[in-house]
């Protein structure tokens, strides 16, 4: 088989660069591990910060976005006894959307489908050959066992943490950070007790009240590493929340519900770099990983794309490789600056026992909370700097 990208990968960075492929007249073969209804289940982030709404309605996939995605103007910051918001909108003029990460795949499935994109599920054994000559390719077991090949004119790795892509990338410089805590994340078919999202330090441990819609809330609590959800009965995970969320603070109330998954998310740091050997592209969880507490993961995956499917598209079209002399470089810029913004949230708001650090937290807090300037920073990172940063 012959195509002009091969796209590693049917996640949201690999359906997406597809999409934008097509629309700038450039053709693209995307080869998946999973099958198509695990990738659209999977549970992941929900927050889609202002210029990733933007580049998904430039790009036609805002309609149903716009119909059932609920626009948030900002988040509660909280702290035992003190609850405040801050509002995105007034600080910055950019807002986020409460849109979960099954919905955007289910839609970039969609738009996939109706634009007849080739996209090879359930596929094994991928490699990645001759990187870096003008000939690159895959090669794969196909649903079916068939030996295959797939050759392209560029490869494009978007299959996060554990593809192959990122380990052909030769001499790659690596850093890393690992956390000494993980998210216990709960979906439960119950009203959202709030109507934005609340950030909660807690000397017990952190707590994020998040939603998926006007009937399913997503809560999150930070635990040991290596905990077992199954360890955790569902009284004793209410019980939690409703400590850590400040139940009963100035009258305020967490509705329990039925609880319908559970999950342990460890979190670290992750960034490699460069994002490019030869003529394979790294974009989205294959090149970094941050932890969710600034919501990025996902909205980094889309800036990346939205730099990527350019610089291919003048390369493939126009035989011009300027965009794509610089894509790892351009793309650094914003990693970096939300690596540096999803590590500052997580450690402002984790606990760690250490009362000298819960002190410096609490009085982080303060300011950011109290202050317009520093109000203004969280904003301006949370709700995403422009595509191109
Ligand atoms: P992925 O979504 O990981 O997609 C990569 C795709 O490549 C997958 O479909 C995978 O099956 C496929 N693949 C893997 N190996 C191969 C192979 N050999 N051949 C072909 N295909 C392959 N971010 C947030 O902002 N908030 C959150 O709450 C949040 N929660 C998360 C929970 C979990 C459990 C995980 C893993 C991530 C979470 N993230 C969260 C991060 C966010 O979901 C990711 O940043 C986002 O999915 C990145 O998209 P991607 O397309 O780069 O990678
Ligand atoms: C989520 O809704 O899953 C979510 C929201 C905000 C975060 C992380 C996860 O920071």
């Amino acid at each position: 088989m012959r195509t002009q990208v091969a796209i590693i990968g049917a996640g949201p960075a690999g359906l997406l660069l597809s999409h934008l492929l097509a629309r700038g007249g450039v053709d693209s073969v995307v080869l998946e591990t999973r099958s198509e209804e695990y990738v659209a289940a999977r549970i992941r982030a929900g927050i889609l910060e202002h210029s990733s709404v933007e580049l998904l309605e430039s790009a036609g996939l805002g309609g149903r976005l716009r119909q059932e995605g609920d626009q948030h103007r900002g988040i509660y910051l909280q702290w035992p006894g003190e609850r405040h918001h801050l509002d995105f909108v007034d600080l910055t003029g950019r807002s986020v959307w409460v849109y979960g990460q099954t919905e955007v795949q289910k839609d970039l499935i969609a738009a996939r489908h109706a634009d007849g994109q080739e996209i090879h599920y359930e596929v094994s054994d991928v490699e990645l050959h001759d990187l870096g000559s003008d000939r690159p390719h895959v090669t794969y077991t196909d649903k079916n066992g068939l030996d295959s090949r797939l050759d392209a004119l560029c490869i494009a790795g978007c299959d996060g943490s554990f593809g192959p892509s990122r380990q052909a990338v030769p001499a790659a410089r690596i850093y890393e950070k690992v956390y000494p805590y993980s998210w216990f994340g709960i979906l439960a078919d119950v009203a959202p007790s709030t109507d934005e999202l609340i950030y909660a330090w807690h000397p017990d441990g952190f707590a994020l009240h998040s939603m998926r819609s006007a009937t399913v809330s997503r809560l999150y609590l930070q635990v040991p590493n290596g905990t077992d959800p199954r360890s955790w009965p569902d009284d004793r995970i209410w019980e939690e929340l409703s400590t850590r969320l400040g139940h009963g603070q100035n009258g305020w109330k967490l509705n329990p519900g039925p609880i319908t998954d559970k999950s342990v998310l460890p979190m670290r740091s992750h960034v490699r770099t460069p994002m490019r050997h030869g003529n394979l592209f790294l974009a989205g969880d294959a090149a970094h990983i941050v932890p969710p507490t600034g919501a990025k993961g996902l909205n980094l995956a889309i800036a990346d794309v939205a730099l990527l499917s350019k610089a291919l598209i003048a390369s493939v079209k126009e035989k011009n490789p300027a965009l794509a002399d610089r894509y790892s470089d351009d793309a650094q810029r914003r990693v970096w600056r939300c690596t540096h913004f999803s590590w500052w949230m997580t450690t402002m708001l984790h606990t760690s026992g250490d009362p000298f650090d819960a002190e410096l937290q609490l009085s982080q807090l303060r300011w950011v909370a109290g202050s317009r300037a520093g109000a203004t920073g969280l904003a301006e990172n949370y709700a995403g700097l422009p595509i191109g940063y």
